[in-house]
């Protein structure tokens, strides 16, 4: 595993320091619905990651956020985010970060989240813990959830379907201590593995959003799971992934009247 995970880290690094060099440059965007942006960034860091990788392991099956790569049936898929938080980077936010995981068999074995402008490099491998620049991470001690800070995200559909979160973010605001919205959700998941961060929650998620950063806060001792609070698979579009203290409290939160009704309509 330690192959993967060094393979991981060096590609993570190598698109990590594009992304900071281009930061504040002028960028080429498009757009791939009415406000979900791309950058020329995102695609050089995504072809930068896949090209490491596949070097190393031609063999493996590639799934990625900027492209389409064709299946080679593999028992072992890398699930990347080459650029997560591109609205922020966008805008010259500097709050992005890289996320790539490797699957095998169906489970996530191995992830990194780098965060350039921070110098922090999240890994985790499973059942040996995860660590931030070597130092072993834990989740909080924090609860019950009015002590607690929590974060989330919003769908790029929000303004058109009504899963767009907005009741349960007034929810939790009206019962954590804070909600804050970051805009990178894998950044989301190692605050939480960190434990700067107590709780997060969102929906409509793809893969290469979570599949690194939910190993991160499971590796850490937090809980993951979808927000029916059955076992999380990186293919659910709804997270819930917290320091395992208020796991019970904000699944209940999630599944009060007001958020339930968003779903039904
Ligand atoms: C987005 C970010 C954001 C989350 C969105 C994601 P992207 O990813 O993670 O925090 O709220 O749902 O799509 O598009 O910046 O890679
Ligand atoms: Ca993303
Ligand atoms: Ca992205």
């Amino acid at each position: 595993m330690q192959q993967y995970l060094e393979t991981a880290v060096r590609a993570a690094r190598a698109a990590g320091a594009m992304q900071k060099e281009r930061l504040w440059s002028e960028h080429d965007i498009e757009f791939k619905g009415e406000i979900n942006l791309v950058t020329e960034v995102d695609k050089a860091c995504e072809d930068l990651i896949v090209r490491t990788i596949r070097a190393e392991f031609p063999d493996h099956d590639i799934l990625a956020e900027e492209n389409d790569y064709a299946a080679v049936n593999s028992p072992c898929k890398w699930i990347i985010d080459p650029l997560d938080g591109t609205t922020n980077y966008a805008h010259g936010f500097p709050w992005f970060c890289v996320s790539i995981a490797l699957e095998i068999e169906g489970i996530v074995q191995t992830g990194v989240v780098y965060h350039p402008m921070m110098g922090e490099m999240f890994i985790a491998i499973k059942g040996q813990g995860a660590f931030v620049n070597g130092r072993q991470l834990h989740v909080s001690s924090k609860g019950p959830l009015k002590n607690c800070l929590l974060a989330t995200g919003f769908p790029y559909d929000r303004s058109w379907d009504n899963e767009n979160n907005f009741n349960n973010f007034m929810n939790f605001q009206m019962t954590a201590r804070a909600v804050r919205r970051f805009g990178a959700a894998a950044l989301d998941l190692a605050y939480v593995a960190a434990g700067r961060l107590d709780g997060y929650w969102e929906c409509k998620l793809k893969p290469w959003d979570v599949a690194a950063g939910q190993l991160l806060v499971s590796e850490a001792g937090g809980k993951v799971t979808n927000h029916d609070l059955e076992p999380f698979s990186v293919y659910d579009h709804r997270i819930l992934a917290t320091n395992g203290i208020i796991h019970q409290e904000m699944a209940g939160v999630l599944a009060s009247k007001e958020s339930r009704s968003a779903l039904a309509d």
